[in-house]
């Protein structure tokens, strides 16, 4: 097999520019090669678009070979992208999807290691040392949130608990038991985990968590301040797709809470303008795209990750940060012209006190018009019904003047919006079934 060539960064902190791109060059020199050899999608994109690894001399002339897309991976279901014999794959993953079949994804030895070590340092980033204990409540199984988190708390040498998704009640048992320092966890879930603190009578800003490293789906910085101030944490972003690795491919540093700086010595990133597919300059929002740089069973090339946002320049590192997602291109609902993200409804929710931020949208279809359904949670449970239709009525006035869409507003009582045990369905769309 072609090995990963050794080498890396002298200091995350410290590391100059010059030092970075020469190491970003010499991986992805590795990444193509290793690519075109031994991948026969890769082969045939390659020459389908005339270009030879060789064609690479600089960085920019990423931009020369093609990009892959999930119907890529989905195509060749399940090993088709592997670039090493099974016999050196000794861990799979899936991302489950939700159409079709699920993207699979797999690792060597080397892999698992260098996976462990951004996620170690994602940890760091946000905190964390080998004194904290870590409650990983993200779902173990084919998500990569699980697993990931548990391999780079473990290697970053903390004190793991293991939980995974659900049993809410257990959830606030254990932190009140095993007293862990920071958690892994989706926004959304710890949400949930928050509530039951409460129904059980317990105040969770009282509870040992001091730090919350939360990713896997949208969160708005509305949501930060919501759950700092419930929970008495500091709460952090952390960013990842399996197709790339899994969680760990950019994290936000505690001490400056600006968006996820991307571990640019593993993942390189581009931006792209969504219609015209070319690559764009810093600082402009496109979709995301990812080349890894240290992947031996699986090296992906400019993977569309469909995800939109901006490349910013570092702030606590050489490395370039992205700013916190707002949504991904597939989330964009259209309303009778508007583009509108979950995200940008969330914002509004957070900004009315009477409402809480349990809430999911419905789309669905009057004649040929499409309309828009918010049901939102009411904050305690001793609201009534003035306060409610007041908070309805407030909500519905800046969704229509800020967004741009008009919505129906249902505020419902405590427990009555789904809960979310890990990623959180947003969006629920009506307009299928009738
Ligand atoms: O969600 C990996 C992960 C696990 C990341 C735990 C962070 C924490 P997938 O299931 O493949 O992998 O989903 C990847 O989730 O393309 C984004 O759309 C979304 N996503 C992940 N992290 C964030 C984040 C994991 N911090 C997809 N903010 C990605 C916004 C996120 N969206």
């Amino acid at each position: 097999m072609s090995t990963f060539p050794e080498g890396r960064l002298s200091s995350v902190t410290d590391a100059s520019q010059d030092e970075l791109q020469a190491l970003q060059l010499k991986r992805l020199k590795w990444t193509l090669d290793h690519a075109y050899n031994n991948v026969p999608m890769y082969t045939k994109k390659f020459d389908d678009a005339g270009v030879h690894p060789s064609d690479l001399q600089d960085l920019s002339d990423l931009s020369k070979f093609p990009y892959t897309t999930k119907q890529d991976l989905r195509d060749n279901y399940p090993y088709g992208t592997f670039a090493v014999p099974m016999e050196q794959v000794v861990r799979i993953h899936a991302s489950s999807g939700t159409t079709g079949k699920p993207t699979v994804v797999g690792y060597t030895k080397g892999d698992i290691d260098r996976w462990a070590d951004v996620v170690a340092r994602s940890i760091w980033a946000a905190g964390g040392s080998a004194k904290d204990i870590v409650h990983v409540a993200y779902g173990y199984g084919l998500f990569t949130g699980g697993l990931g988190a548990h391999y780079g708390a473990e290697k970053l040498g903390c004190t793991v608990i293991p939980m995974s998704g659900g049993q809410t009640e257990k959830q606030v048992q254990l932190i009140q038991d095993f007293k862990p320092d920071i958690i892994m966890v989706t926004p959304s879930y710890c949400l949930n985990i928050a509530d039951e603190f409460e129904r059980q009578g317990i105040d969770p800003r009282t509870s040992s968590l001091r730090v919350g490293i939360f990713g896997a789906e949208p969160w708005t910085n509305a949501m930060r301040t919501e759950i700092e101030e419930r929970m008495g944490m500091d709460a952090v972003d952390i960013y990842g797709l399996s197709e790339i690795m899994g969680p760990g491919v950019a994290q936000e540093f505690v001490s400056t809470k600006d968006g996820p700086t991307i571990w640019e010595d593993c993942f390189y990133p581009e931006i792209v303008d969504r219609e015209l597919l070319m690559p764009i300059d810093d600082g402009e929002e496109g979709e995301l795209v990812f080349t890894s740089l240290v992947k031996e069973a699986m090296p992906v090339i400019r993977y569309r990750t469909r995800d939109l946002t901006k490349l910013l320049p570092g702030s606590e590192s050489v490395m370039r940060r992205m700013e916190k997602i707002t949504g991904r291109s597939d989330d964009m609902m259209i309303i009778r012209g508007v583009n509108v993200f979950p995200t940008q409804i969330e914002e509004q929710i957070l900004k009315i006190d009477d409402l809480s931020p349990h809430y999911q949208i419905e789309i669905s279809r009057e004649g040929n018009l499409d309309s828009l359904t918010v049901n939102v949670e009411v904050r305690g449970n001793d609201v009534n019904d003035g306060v409610r239709d007041e908070a309805a009525r407030i909500l519905q006035h800046q969704v229509k003047t800020i967004i741009g869409v008009s919505a129906e507003v249902n505020v419902r009582g405590v427990g009555e919006v789904v809960r979310s045990l890990g990623k959180a369905q947003r969006v629920v769309d009506l307009r299928q079934r009738s």
